[in-house]
């Protein structure tokens, strides 16, 4: 087992002037399940791919515990990797293809039929290990590729979207079982996913990826309570969290008809007119009175059973009608047409400034 850390790290594709990945800075610690994620092309895969030595490091250094290994060839760096295309040999049997590296490195028979049998008991798979893949299920051919990166017994495990070629619901139960198995392992972790769910129920942190940029690099909750910026805010969370600009009033800023109070400090740290300010859809809270906060137009609703989500629009800021999402309770919504009044719960927005996208809000 080992620290993981990426040191300015710098990939720049030949031919390119901007870097895929630039001057990525991560300490990842012994154990830690860390997941990398951002929208397509912000560089998660070139990442990876630094850290398991199949893509140069243009500048920075990459080290796996006491090692720096920037230049070392992947073999030399005792990794495993599960890509998405996990390419599972079709003529071998699931404990060939399990053993399969072991045998390569010449690992004497009886010790890789051992560390197969062991990994095939942590992952269900022990029954099936005389099937070829073609006779497994979409999640049993997952997990026999976890079952080859497992017998390696690496320091570090390295998986590219794994869960990407399964169906939804299948997704949602492997990923629980890969969270849970890793904590068993405790191998240090480098996950890549562009799935946001999938992050935040996964990672003990989460980095957030934008453009070959380090956005934040949290726990889930923090990520979710204090964003560091616009992006982070948008990005994390489903629904969204809603995002405004407001004009800076006395006291706060005005929503609607209400001024909600805001932190004097985040105000007096932009020289701008407005800020953006962001509430999440489950922070609103619906107004007894219908002067009161702001009047969102219900457009559509959505009910999940327990809560719905209102999709509205609303004057908020000047006089452009802005696309809302609020969460009210399923046993109480309102009808599609009508105007429901809403106000931010106080303690519950967050400020950003709009020319920068920082978060001045503490
Ligand atoms: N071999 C390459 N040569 C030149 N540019 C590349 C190469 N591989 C990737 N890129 C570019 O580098 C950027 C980062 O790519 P990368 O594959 O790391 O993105 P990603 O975050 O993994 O995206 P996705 O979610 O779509 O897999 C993209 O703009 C991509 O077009
Ligand atoms: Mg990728």
């Amino acid at each position: 087992m080992a620290t993981v850390s990426f040191d300015k790290a710098t990939r720049i594709y030949p031919g390119q002037e901007k870097p895929a990945v630039d001057a990525l800075d991560i300490e990842i610690e012994d154990g830690e399940f860390l997941v990398l994620v951002g929208p397509s092309g912000c560089g998660k895969s070139t990442s990876l791919r630094m850290l398991a030595g199949l893509e140069d490091v243009n500048a920075g250094a990459i080290r796996i515990g006491e090692r720096d290994v920037t230049h070392l060839p992947p073999k030399d760096r005792d990794i495993a990797m599960v890509f998405q295309n996990y390419a599972l040999y079709p003529h071998m049997t699931v404990a060939d293809n399990m053993g399969f590296a072991l045998k390569i490195a010449g690992v004497p028979k009886a010790e890789i039929r051992q560390k197969v049998e062991e990994a095939a008991k942590i992952l269900d798979l022990t029954e099936y290990l005389d099937r070829k893949p073609k006779a497994l299920s979409g999640g049993q051919r997952q997990r026999v590729a976890m079952g080859r990166a497992i017998v390696r017994e690496p320091q570090v495990f390295l998986m590219d979207e794994p869960l990407s070629n399964l169906d939804a619901k299948l997704r949602v139960s492997t990923r629980t079982q890969i969270a849970s198995l890793q904590r068993r392992l405790g191998i240090t972790t480098v996950y890549v996913t562009h799935d946001q769910v999938e992050a935040m129920t996964m990672g003990d942190r989460v980095a957030v990826l934008k453009d070959g940029l380090l956005q934040q690099i949290d726990t889930p909750r923090n990520m979710y309570d204090r964003p560091a910026n616009l992006f982070v805010a948008g990005f994390i969370g489903s629904p969204a969290m809603n995002l405004v600009e407001v004009p800076i009033a006395d006291g706060g800023v005005k929503f609607g008809n209400s001024v909600v109070p805001v932190d004097r400090d985040a105000l007096s740290a932009t020289t701008d007119k407005t800020v953006t300010v962001g509430v999440r859809p489950e922070h609103f809270d619906v107004a007894t009175d219908s002067d009161q906060g702001l009047a969102i137009t219900v457009n559509v609703v959505e009910e999940l059973g327990a809560d719905a989500y209102v999709y509205g629009t609303a004057k908020v800021g000047g006089d452009d009608a802005k696309d809302l999402v609020v969460r009210v309770n399923g046993r109480d919504v309102p009808e599609k047409g009508s105007t429901l009044n809403v106000v931010p719960r106080s303690g519950e927005t967050h400020v950003f400034s709009t020319s920068t996208g920082e978060r001045l809000s503490d």
